[in-house]
């Protein structure tokens, strides 16, 4: 059924997964973002109002990634005849390495998706989320949306064909979120990366991946533990990231499982067994930053297996 005006959120995400670049991510509880889509009179997709941005997302409804996207959806639908007003509130960093912009755009895609009575997949609406992200940060990886969308923890097991796999979520996994106050943005972190790597760096990278994906089927929390580490991406982009191998040491101190890079940082996220040490981890790594003079967000969640909702 369709309707006249939805209220939506949409999770934040830890892309990558340490080991997985491009290929692995989940779903948080919090942050996410939140969008209000109310239909209007006039045709077109128009931005009504963008809170908690600090004035950094363009409000040109082509630019924006949320309008951008649900006007892709309106003309692959053939119902640009109607109008609609979008309220975006973020509710997380802008370049945190949290998917902010993918959470933005996913809350719009579900958001349109709910008013004109669900006449698209999950599935379906995937690609124009990915086309949310090239237009965000020049490049369409869905290791953001796709567990934005979806919920729980995805692996992207081919671009072309697109192949999205849900993976286990063991029951006493719970994350532990730090956001650093440094501004770290995805294009520029992508940019840096080699694009050659060696065949015996390769090797171990895919031990990992598939020593991660294994441990959450299994239940076993110290394969996925041991299978957090990334010999491609993170020491290149870990000298973005003021105190990374510092933090890391607090958080396996902490009894953390596994510590790396959120998405492309500079958030940092470890995975654990319970809340209360993820709770530790996070004070932890909070207290030692705050004594370098760091400020820092702090989040803790189990993986959001629900992913996009109805307020
Ligand atoms: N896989 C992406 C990256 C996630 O690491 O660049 C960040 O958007």
């Amino acid at each position: 059924m369709e309707k006249d005006s939805v209220h939506v959120f949409a999770p934040a995400t830890v892309a990558n997964l340490v080991c997985g670049y491009d290929i692995l991510g989940l779903a948080l509880d919090e942050p996410g973002d939140e969008v209000i889509m109310e239909r209007i009179d006039k045709p077109g997709v128009y931005l009504k109002a963008v809170t908690g941005d600090d004035g950094r997302l363009p409000l040109d409804p082509a630019k924006n990634t949320v309008s951008a996207c649900v006007q892709m959806v309106l003309a692959h639908l053939g119902r640009e005849d109607i109008g609609v007003e979008i309220t975006l509130h973020k509710h997380m960093p802008i370049g945190s390495g949290l998917g902010s912009s993918a959470a933005s755009t996913v809350a719009g895609l579900f958001a349109i998706n709910q008013l004109l009575g669900q006449p698209l997949t999950t599935r379906q609406l995937l690609p124009f989320a990915m086309k949310g992200e090239e237009l965000a940060c020049g490049h369409g990886h869905a290791d953001n949306v796709a567990p934005s969308l979806y919920g729980g923890i995805t692996l992207i097991k081919s671009y072309d064909p697109l192949e999205v796999v849900q993976l286990n979520v063991p029951e006493e996994l719970h994350c532990a979120v730090v956001f650093p106050h440094v501004d770290v943005p995805t294009r520029a972190a992508r940019q840096m990366l080699r694009s050659k790597v060696d065949l015996k760096d390769a090797v171990v990278q895919w031990g990992n991946i598939a020593g991660l994906v294994s441990g959450l089927f299994l239940n076993d929390y110290g394969l996925i533990g041991r299978s957090m580490k990334d010999v491609l991406i993170e020491p290149t982009r870990a000298i973005l990231i003021p105190e990374f191998y510092e933090m890391r040491e607090v958080a396996l101190k902490c009894g953390a499982l596994g510590f790396g890079i959120s998405g492309s940082g500079p958030s940092v996220f470890a995975f654990t067994r319970s809340r209360d040490i993820a709770q530790e981890v996070t004070k932890c790594i909070h207290a030692h930053l705050d004594e370098k003079g760091i400020g820092s967000n702090t989040y803790v969640s189990k993986v959001n297996t629900e992913g996009p909702k109805m307020l």
